[in-house]
């Protein structure tokens, strides 16, 4: 069977960068553990992976990112305290989340960008399609998770996905932005994507959001990808390789994004989250 024919098994989450945006509350907390209400962003990306019917986690950390292992995993001695009382429903998500799951995970040495980031995580991967979701773009939809969408387009393209949506045209230099030929509604064929363009240069304003479909191939092109924007090795460049063989493909997909890698997202999002728990 060719490998493009697997169904997505594995959800690849880049976690190790600084988080500097949220200084000094991630100088001794990963940002990916910043809780939106009660739950850290981190576990809001697993249990979206969960609902794609995805159970292997693969999470590529740094230094100073152990409460992450700790976070998927059992405190025996919290367990202890807080069986039989009334406090106990508090972790009946995490204990779904750990028993239903298998996490691994690998250190990214050096910083040198989301590229370098994903191929750090080959060795968890290996050579099948998987997903990647970066925890800091939170997406919440009433019906299919963002990621179930796209790994249900996947059974039909069997190509890279990645997700995007409407920006204003002046923030363009926040993002991978893509240029497309439209295949069907919200779906279309990646023509040209340029990372963090000034608007004067972007190809449009669809920007490429944190969910991705990724073929294997991509390694072996990322590892021949030259460093990109501010010198990072960059997916968007490593995509635009498969994109100029017709193997990419833009899908707007439907629900809410927050961008909690900023402040003012972070608050949006748990204004958000505040007022769904309410209603
Ligand atoms: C990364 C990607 C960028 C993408 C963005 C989505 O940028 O490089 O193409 O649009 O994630 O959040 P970062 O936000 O890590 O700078």
């Amino acid at each position: 069977m060719s490998k493009s024919n697997t169904k997505i098994r594995k959800c690849l989450f880049p976690a190790a960068g600084y988080g500097t945006r949220f200084l000094p509350a991630t100088k001794a907390i990963p940002k990916e553990m910043l809780p939106v209400l009660t739950k850290p962003l981190l576990q809001y990306g697993v249990e979206e992976a969960i609902t794609a019917d995805i159970e292997t986690m693969a999470i590529v950390t740094g230094r100073g990112k152990r409460a992450i292992e700790d976070h998927f995993d059992i405190s025996y001695e919290l367990e202890h305290q807080i069986k039989g009382t009334s406090k106990e429903h508090y972790l009946t998500e995490i204990r779904k989340v750990i028993t239903n799951c298998t996490f691994s995970y690998t250190r990214q040495i050096e910083m040198k960008g989301l590229g370098h980031a994903i191929l750090s995580g080959e060795t968890l991967i290996g050579d099948e399609p998987f997903a990647v979701i970066l925890a800091d773009d939170l997406c919440d939809n009433e019906g299919e998770s963002v990621l179930l969408q796209m790994t249900k387009l996947y059974e039909k393209y069997k190509c890279s996905i990645v997700a995007v949506e409407e920006i204003p045209m002046d923030e363009t230099n926040k993002y991978g932005v893509i240029a497309g030929d439209p295949l069907e509604e919200s779906v279309l064929r990646v023509t040209n994507m340029v990372e963090k363009p000034d608007p004067k240069d972007a190809p449009s304003n669809l920007a490429i959001i944190g969910r991705y479909i990724l073929t294997p191939d991509i390694f072996d092109i990322i590892r021949d990808t030259k460093p990109g924007k501010g010198g990072e090795i960059q997916i968007t460049d490593a995509l635009l390789t498969q994109a100029n063989e017709g193997r990419v493909i833009a899908y707007k997909f439907e629900g809410t994004r927050f961008d909690c890698g900023s402040v003012d997202g972070f608050v949006e999002a748990t204004n958000y989250f505040y007022g769904k728990s309410k209603s």
